[in-house]
């Protein structure tokens, strides 16, 4: 039996569902039960009924999951997969700045951990932070975190000034805006979708930013073009299988002389074995500190109110 197939068996016998995000490896995708965006991947975990969430994704994404499913099994094929944007913001550095502003209403991006989430207000993702900031009244502050590149696209959309914390994502970050321009001339008539996590000059480039999720929705609409995807490359995978006719090509990252696109190491940590490994000895396993996840449940479940 391969290890596909070993994975749907023990996946049925112990009740489990696979949730991946889009940036898995394609074999890990294509066994999960649900690829999607950061807040598909969220609502899914908050409305399941198994009794393990296997979560072939990064660690906030579990720890997300765990945080809304305290008493099931949450495993992580790989406990080093972390996320260089979530590594970006200490929790005790946040901590200073949040009580700095008491009149701030704090808006943080899912990618940060379980601990920054419990000081936050309200949790947002890529494909519902315009929503989340338009709903706070225009008189309050804000503090937008950890994401400065997603918070600068989301104050020139929404008109309101944030306080932003100064993180980023490595690998959105290392797409070469020259080598992206040499690309399209060479492609000419092809459209640039890009990741709000890209940096300024990348999306003044884009015919459309939104999140991974958005990003397919897209191509869907135009199923018979040619597109540059500026965003983590494990998406042409989910996209080609949605609409097999359009031209991919992935932007091209500043130092990569070799795929020519953008991999992220976390991500990437994953594989096919690793998740077979953590089913069949469930662990590792995600745990979150009750008094952390009772704090850090608020923020996220009024994103999932607000997003319904
Ligand atoms: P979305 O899937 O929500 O667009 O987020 C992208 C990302 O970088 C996840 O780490
Ligand atoms: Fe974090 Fe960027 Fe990797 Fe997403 S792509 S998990 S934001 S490092």
């Amino acid at each position: 039996m391969d290890l596909h197939q070993k994975i749907l068996e023990l996946k049925k016998k112990k009740n489990a569902v696979i949730l991946a995000h889009y940036y898995q490896v394609p074999e890990i995708q294509d066994v999960a039960d649900y690829v999607g965006d950061s807040l598909g991947l969220s609502q899914k975990a908050a409305e399941t009924d198994a009794d393990i969430i296997v979560f072939a994704g990064v660690h906030f994404m579990a720890e997300t999951a765990k945080i809304l499913n305290p008493n099931k099994k949450v495993l992580l094929p790989d406990l080093m997969a972390g996320c260089s944007l979530a590594d970006s913001c200490p929790a005790d550095a946040f901590q200073k700045l949040v009580e700095a502003h008491p009149d701030h209403t704090v808006i943080t991006y899912v990618n940060c951990s379980a601990e920054v989430k419990a000081l936050s207000d309200i949790i947002c993702t890529s494909s519902n932070a315009e929503k989340i900031v338009n709903s706070i009244p225009k008189d309050v502050p804000i503090i937008f975190a950890p994401d400065k590149n997603l918070g600068k696209y989301i104050q020139k959309k929404t008109g309101r000034k944030m306080l932003l914390w100064d993180g980023a994502c490595i690998v959105h970050e290392a797409f070469s805006i020259d080598k992206l321009l040499k690309l399209y001339k060479e492609h000419p008539g092809s459209k640039i979708i890009a990741h709000p996590e890209s940096e300024s000059h990348i999306l003044e480039t884009a015919t459309y930013i939104g999140s991974t999720a958005g990003m397919i929705d897209y191509v869907k609409k135009h199923p018979s073009e040619k597109f540059i995807v500026a965003t983590e490359a494990g998406i042409l995978h989910k996209m080609q299988q949605e609409v097999p006719q359009a031209i991919l090509i992935p932007a091209p990252a500043e130092e990569d002389n070799t795929c020519a696109c953008s991999e992220c190491a976390f991500m990437k940590m994953n594989t096919l074995q690793k998740l077979y490994n953590c089913l069949l000895n469930e662990t590792p396993q995600i745990e979150v500190s009750e008094v952390i996840r009772k704090k850090a449940i608020l923020p996220i479940e009024r994103m999932l109110e607000l997003s319904k």
